[in-house]
């Protein structure tokens, strides 16, 4: 697929105030581990846990951009961006979870959000970008009720810190991924393979959520906006088969629908909880009422589909619910499929099956390509991230043309940085970042994307 025209016919397909961004998470650059009071978190150990990281990579260094973050804002500014997305580190606010606020933590951030503002960058804040305070999971982590009550008191001390200027907040990103990867098969930390656990985990996650909203509206400023952030996956159907289309409604549950119905409609999706083969988890009585909460947006973080074929592999058997390879797709350096409409067909749907969302942001899309530096050009090249860019954010501005009320697109990731169990040896920045120097060496996809940011400016 190559729809791609030119930058002047893509700019024109998003409305005037169309947010451009990047995005970051704190324990993916910020390094610093072990400075100004910080504490433990659920990656430090799970980093530190022989054979659950590549190579035992940990984020002790990242892209040191605790300390560089001035030089790191300077570089947004340079390349136009209208919008930085960055998360909140909770072990640096508050070490022991709960209780006692550690000042040089939250004064970090104080500093990020001005320095932000001074060059014009209008910040959006992640309250929980998966580092949880370690002696929370060691009190049962998502597993125990007492963590959401712990985030909603967390979330509101940040917010009533940086409510006046933070515009938009993000409660939590990709819950699933806390829950799923996290309790379910282990691939992330704090590991734990038990199901059950899991969808225990979620319904904590997504209490988290509603509880800590009306706590962070009551210190914001009115205007500024709170949502959250899902990871979600558009799943299409190989053949007409009527094993395969169960099976695509069974992925589509497992994928999308599991936090989207309780976040939206108020209720899990029907047969859910069975079709897992697992019991309900510990809802109580108002939980539902309080997870649907009315919230200003949904960011979504969307890389690639899943295409089922039927019966081929049980949908709910693990994360991964997609078929053997597709003989024509080009995938990227993590094996996903690149399907660009799926962007389109996914802000489209998530319009017309949730009438209760107000607005619709893409706050990660992105890919990982193994770029390389000579230790000498002024610009690593990367034909197949600028491609990949062009393409799903045309496929961005036809779901605008088609209705979807998006008002902005966050590129994952503003540089490289530490991929979770894959280490450091999948980037997806669009600055290429040099761990031994730590220089920041733009790519050729973040010239494209500044090229196209400065279009959009100047044409509307
Ligand atoms: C989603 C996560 O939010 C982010 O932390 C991660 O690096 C990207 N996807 C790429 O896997």
């Amino acid at each position: 697929m190559k729809k791609f025209v030119n930058n002047h016919q893509l700019a024109s397909l998003f409305p005037r105030d169309f947010i451009w961004g990047a995005a970051t998470a704190s324990y993916q650059i910020e390094g610093a581990t072990h400075e100004d009071g910080r504490g433990t978190s659920i990656w430090d150990t799970f980093a530190a846990t022989p054979g659950k990281v590549y190579l035992g990579h940990n984020g002790d260094v990242a892209d040191d951009h605790y300390h560089r973050m001035p030089q790191d804002v300077e570089l947004m500014s340079g390349l136009g961006l209208d919008a930085y997305r960055f998360s909140v580190a909770w072990p640096r606010i508050l070490p022991q979870g709960r209780g006692e606020v550690n000042q040089p933590g939250l004064d970090f951030y104080d500093r990020l959000v001005d320095t932000l503002l001074a060059k014009g960058i209008t910040p959006f804040a992640t309250l929980y970008h998966w580092d949880l305070p370690q002696i929370l999971e060691d009190a049962g982590g998502w597993t125990n009720r007492e963590t959401a009550y712990a985030f909603a008191d967390y979330a509101e001390i940040v917010a009533r810190r940086l409510g006046d200027r933070v515009a938009g907040w993000i409660t939590l990103n990709e819950p699933w991924c806390s829950a799923y990867l996290g309790y379910g098969n282990g691939a992330h930390a704090p590991g734990i393979q038990n199901r059950q656990a899991a969808l225990d985990a979620s319904h904590h996650l997504l209490l988290a959520h509603g509880l800590a909203v009306p706590r962070i509206r009551s210190v914001i400023a009115p205007e500024k906006q709170v949502g959250i952030t899902l990871n979600v996956y558009p799943v299409y159907a190989e053949d007409e088969r009527p094993e395969t289309l169960r099976d695509v409604a069974l992925a589509d549950a497992f994928s999308n629908r599991w936090f989207l119905d309780p976040l939206f409609k108020g209720h899990y999706t029907e047969n859910f909880f069975a079709d897992m083969g697992l019991n309900a988890p510990p809802i109580q009585n108002d939980d539902l009422a309080t997870i649907s909460v009315p919230i200003d947006f949904l960011g979504i973080n969307l890389y690639s589909r899943h295409l089922v074929r039927g019966s081929e592999q049980k949908p709910l058997a693990d994360a991964v619910v997609g078929v053997s390879p597709v003989p024509e797709a080009c995938y990227t350096d993590m094996a996903w499929e690149i399907y660009p409409t799926g962007l389109k067909d996914m802000l489209v749907r998530l319009h017309k099956d949730y009438p209760s969302i107000k607005a619709l942001y893409v706050t990660e899309n992105g890919a990982a390509f193994s770029d390389s530096w000579d230790g000498k050009s002024e610009v690593v090249s990367d034909p197949r991230r600028v491609t990949f860019l062009q393409e799903y954010i045309t496929a961005a501005g036809e779901a605008i043309q088609a209705g979807a009320p998006l008002k902005g697109y966050f590129v994952w990731s503003l540089m490289d940085n530490y991929e979770w169990a894959e280490g450091y040896r999948k980037r997806f920045g669009v600055v290429f970042v040099d761990y031994t120097s730590q220089k920041r060496i733009p790519k050729e996809s973040v010239l494209w994307y500044s090229s196209l940011i400065k279009e959009h400016h100047t044409s509307n």
